[in-house]
């Protein structure tokens, strides 16, 4: 391997970029046709279960027009085949999931085993289903996860192995998995063509089309082509209704600042994105976010679901979602402040509607708090730490019992960095940033914490789930910067005692092992 296009070496990973691209190929913006990912179908099914299968893979994609990429895939696709699971309580028709994983990605450039991880973020998994960073799947092995589809909500599976997380995902190891309950369906919201995966990535492509995966010395990971579900700077048509759109910023570092707009040069005044969802499912009503003067904060592996009403424009126009951030989320050379083009072509009826009310999320009280931890987000001595500490799979910072209610601070002390800091296996609620209130579309439920420079971010969390169950074991914390996660800003905590060990209960299986699901 590694002989791919015009027969250049791919270019080993983590090397400062050349001299001679500074820029990936330039494609003209807004002309490739928008589309989703394919949505996978179950190989079998019985009566609380779907099984589904998924091989990961080297393989060769257009993506830039005329170009052949090498990218690392589920099965063949980057992002992966979608997910859509139906969930929510077994009593009221919730199904569980078992994923077979199976590794046939082989050696990278330098000839060392691409070895694979998965974790579904989102998702109440126990610990050896969690996708635990050293709980491998070598080439060769396969292993089927089990997930018990608890709640309903936007999240997405990506590969977490140890170190090597940033490139693995760059290179097309992650995708979306939709839950979906009765609740939700049963509320008038646009649903089927009208509700529509928006996986955001940015790349770096060398001159031949192959991918360049560069750190920038272990600091972040960026690239100057915006990809809207695996396409650069998609058109998207649509009709003169509301859709509802499920935002994932699956970028190794890159947060993005989302607002309308009917120019692609300045913001036009009073295009609205109605939010309704977060991380963790439904906010309990919706939130307004218009231009000029609000935007929507999309951090690094952050969920949005948002409603875009088209009927308020004529037929033919055409709208821009803008990048509008600052530093570390637009680039000087400004292709990056603008995502994907939406063309309204067409009439259609609409009997959707965005109700005042979507799912309550109830406050935890903070009278019910056991305790407070702090963790400190610092680069030194050029590693990525919390609280002076990198991973070390055997120690565990903190160890709340099953039920307990605990405030964790997240402090960013410095400048020049933020860490979206994400909490496996719990939904949490933001406190405060700063002392103030966070965004009105991050009251619902979180798993990513966005942690800007100088901010401290109290947030709230009961460690078991949402009908009250509790799952003991270990768990990761960690920056979903995933060159941060690398080097090794990434620690574990433990609920309880006795829970599963992560490495041991359920390890990875050689291939010819492997019956029929
Ligand atoms: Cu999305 Cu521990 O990761
Ligand atoms: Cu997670
Ligand atoms: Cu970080």
């Amino acid at each position: 391997m590694g002989l791919i296009g015009g027969g250049t070496l791919l270019f080993p990973f983590g090397y400062q970029k050349p001299a001679f691209a500074q820029f990936s190929p330039q494609i003209e913006r807004f002309q490739l046709p928008f589309r989703q990912p394919p949505t996978l179908k179950p190989v079998r099914s019985d009566a609380t279960t779907d099984y589904y299968e998924i091989t990961m893979g080297k393989s060769q994609v257009e993506i830039l027009p005329g170009l052949l990429t090498e990218i690392w895939s589920y099965n063949g696709v980057t992002p992966g085949p979608t997910i859509r699971q139906r969930g929510g309580r077994r009593t009221e028709g919730g199904r569980q999931s078992v994923v077979r994983f199976i590794n046939q990605l082989g050696t990278d450039a330098l000839g060392e085993e691409i070895n694979s991880v998965i974790h579904l973020h989102g998702m109440a998994s126990l610990p050896q289903y969690d996708g635990h960073a050293e709980d491998l799947i070598p080439p060769g092995y396969f292993k089927d996860y089990i997930y018990p589809n608890d709640r309903a909500a936007t999240i997405w599976y990506h590969d977490h192995a140890i170190d090597k997380t940033a490139r693995n995902v760059y290179m097309g190891l992650a995708g979306m998995y939709i839950v979906e309950d009765q609740y939700e369906l049963d509320l008038p919201l646009p649903k089927g063509n009208y509700d529509v995966p928006l996986i955001i990535q940015d790349k770096f492509f060398a001159t031949d089309g192959s991918l360049i995966f560069d750190d920038n010395n272990q600091r972040s990971a960026y690239g100057d082509v915006i990809l809207i579900n695996g396409v650069p700077w998609p058109r998207m048509e649509v009709t003169n209704r509301k859709y509802r759109f499920r935002a994932l910023n699956a970028s190794p570092s890159r947060h993005y600042q989302l607002a309308l707009s009917q120019d692609e040069k300045r913001l036009t005044i009073g295009e609205r994105l109605i939010v309704i969802g977060s991380d963790g499912g439904l906010l309990s009503e919706p939130v307004e976010v218009k231009t000029p003067f609000q935007s929507l904060h999309v951090g690094v592996a952050e969920r949005y679901d948002f409603i875009i009403d088209f009927s308020q424009y004529p037929v033919g126009t055409q709208l821009y979602l803008r990048n509008v951030g600052f530093s570390g989320s637009v680039d000087s050379d400004s292709r990056t402040h603008t995502l994907m083009r939406f063309d309204i072509v067409g009439e259609e009826s609409d009997d959707s509607q965005i109700p005042e009310q979507l799912r309550p999320v109830k406050p935890i009280s903070p009278s019910e708090v056991v305790r407070t931890r702090t963790f400190r987000f610092e680069r030194n001595e050029g590693l990525w730490k919390i609280n002076n500490n990198i991973w070390d799979q055997k120690r565990i910072d903190a160890n709340p019992n099953p039920g307990d209610v605990e405030i964790w601070e997240f402090v960013n002390p410095g400048s020049g960095w933020v860490h979206p800091v994400h909490v496996h296996l719990i939904d949490m609620q933001i406190l405060a940033r700063n002392g103030m209130q966070p965004f009105p579309y991050e009251r619902g439920w979180k798993d990513v914490f966005h942690v800007g420079e100088f901010q401290t971010l109290r947030i709230i969390g009961k460690f078991g789930t949402r009908d009250g169950d509790y799952i003991r074991g270990k768990f990761m914390m960690h920056c979903h910067n995933l060159v941060h996660e690398d080097h090794a800003m990434m620690t574990l905590f433990e609920v309880g005692l006795g829970g599963d060990d992560p490495l041991t209960k359920a390890p990875a299986q050689p291939i010819e092992q492997m019956l029929p699901l």
